[in-house]
């Protein structure tokens, strides 16, 4: 940076502002991601003249209209945007490059145009062929959509006035620059500057803006967390790169719920919604073998089987090795010494793998149970009844605790034709009028051996 301006370090992962460099950012505790950006100047003497100052309304005399949301086409979509796309609004769209976020947006926008809606996509990464060419493999397009590829926000902002569509793309928001910052285009002041203007001007125009944030590890690109608290929704597209199906995660919503997920796969036409996941999930499920349970998760208000695998091995060195891919390590390690001191379990001298498997990500207490079972048979090689389900929080003394939302669970368990569900003994009690699975509460993780 040039002597005499002034700078100062941003973390790029949070936006955390120091004075000077740290090592560990003090905000999200990552390391090594504060970056040199020039401050950005506000300038002065543009006060509010007096007479302009806004007065306050009574909320009583303020009157909505039964608000109208526009349909994505994805049901999935919908879901986790809360029942649709609300006018004006700004919804950030994060992941990994490559995960499929501008196929999703794309694909989104084929569907309003389908509905005669306006759209305008604008691009900062690709070219207008290139875009093109991904819009050939998802379908043909209605004459609503038009494309631009523009990087600087005055320009956009003209079109967007211009134009006024009902629902703007903006691809990538890491692309996009306001000539008055002085910082390169992806560092946190430009990102952060170019999002509050795209704000003002969803609430202004009326129009539902999508912007698209990739997830950095490297480089000096300001990540979508920098982004989170100043948009109405944020939702995070995840899976495996190498798997097809991809998860669509709530974070924050301002219109409805968090923590609603919506699955996809990715085809070679784009994405394609998977309406029942579980049974996706349990695709290829091993038989009679140990080690392998299914549970049923719930996330927002949908129940997923899915199924956990264990592994628990004789350990070569003396250090046994845990791994947990897609749940919590930590709460692996608390289930087996809840194992060794309840149980007897001698898992000291054991290897431990935990799988959730297909790669998806869980983490929610209800999987105790399942991850506890799945590590019994495996430690004593039996195989378990391929038609149980089991869920419940396991607690510190072995004690199977109550859980959300049981009867929903109960209820997908069935409905995928499973025979037995293993679930806490208060939830079972209380489902007495359910027939068709036969539910075995437990209060606690010793009579797991008296269950055959
Ligand atoms: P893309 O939407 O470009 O990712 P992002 O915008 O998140 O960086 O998706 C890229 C991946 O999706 C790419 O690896 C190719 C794959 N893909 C398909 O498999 N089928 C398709 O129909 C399309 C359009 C993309
Ligand atoms: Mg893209």
């Amino acid at each position: 940076m040039k002597k005499g301006k002034e700078t100062a370090f941003f973390c790029k992962e949070c936006g955390y502002e120091t004075s000077k460099w740290l090592g560990q950012c003090p905000g999200c505790k990552e390391w090594n991601t504060l970056v040199e950006e020039p401050v950005v100047k506000r300038e002065k003497g543009r006060m509010i003249p007096v007479g302009d100052v806004p007065k306050p309304t009574p909320l009583k005399d303020i009157t909505v209209d039964d608000e109208e949301r526009l349909s994505t086409g994805f049901s999935e979509l919908d879901r986790v945007l809360g029942g649709g796309i609300v006018a004006g609004s700004l919804v950030l769209i994060g992941g990994d490059p490559g995960i499929g976020k501008s196929t999703i947006l794309l694909q989104m926008c084929k569907n309003l145009s389908d509905c005669q809606k306006n759209i305008l996509y604008i691009s900062g990464e690709e070219s207008l062929k290139q875009i093109k060419l991904r819009a050939d493999r998802i379908g043909s397009f209605g004459g609503t959509i038009q494309l631009l590829c523009e990087t600087n926000l005055d320009h956009i902002e003209e079109n967007l006035r211009q134009i006024n569509p009902d629902v703007a793309v903006i691809d990538s928001i890491q692309t996009i620059y306001r000539e008055d910052v002085a910082s390169a285009p992806g560092s946190v002041s430009q990102v952060r500057e170019s999002t509050s203007i795209l704000m003002q001007l969803a609430k202004n125009l009326g129009i539902s803006i999508f912007i698209v944030g990739h997830v950095t590890k490297e480089g000096v690109v300001a990540g979508p967390r920098v982004l989170e608290h100043m948009v109405d929704t944020v939702l995070y597209f995840e899976g495996d790169r190498y798997a097809s199906y991809r998860i669509l995660r709530g974070v924050k919503n301002r219109f409805g719920s968090t923590n609603e997920i919506g699955v996809f796969e990715m085809a070679d036409t784009g994405l394609r919604q998977v309406e029942n996941p579980s049974e996706y999930m349990l695709n290829g499920r091993p038989e009679n073998t140990s080690g392998s349970i299914v549970t049923c998760s719930v996330e927002g208000t949908r129940p997923m089987l899915v199924e956990i695998q264990a592994l628990a091995c004789k350990t070569n060195f003396g250090m046994p090795r845990r791994t947990a891919a897609g749940t919590d390590y930590n709460r692996v390690n608390l289930l087996i010494a809840v194992l060794e001191k309840r149980l007897g379990m001698h898992f000291g001298e054991y290897d431990v793998y935990i799988n959730m498997a297909g790669g998806i990500r869980l983490n929610e207490p209800a999987l105790d149970l399942g991850i506890i079972m799945a590590l019994i048979s495996s430690y004593r090689d039996l195989p378990i009844d391929e038609n149980m389900v089991a869920f419940g929080e396991v607690g510190l003394s072995g004690e199977v605790r109550a859980v959300n939302m049981a009867r929903r669970r109960v209820s997908e368990a069935k409905k995928l034709g499973f025979k037995v569900c293993v679930l806490p003994k208060v939830s079972a009690d209380s489902m007495k009028d359910i027939d068709g699975i036969k539910l075995i509460g437990i209060s606690n993780i010793r009579q797991i051996s008296n269950l055959s």
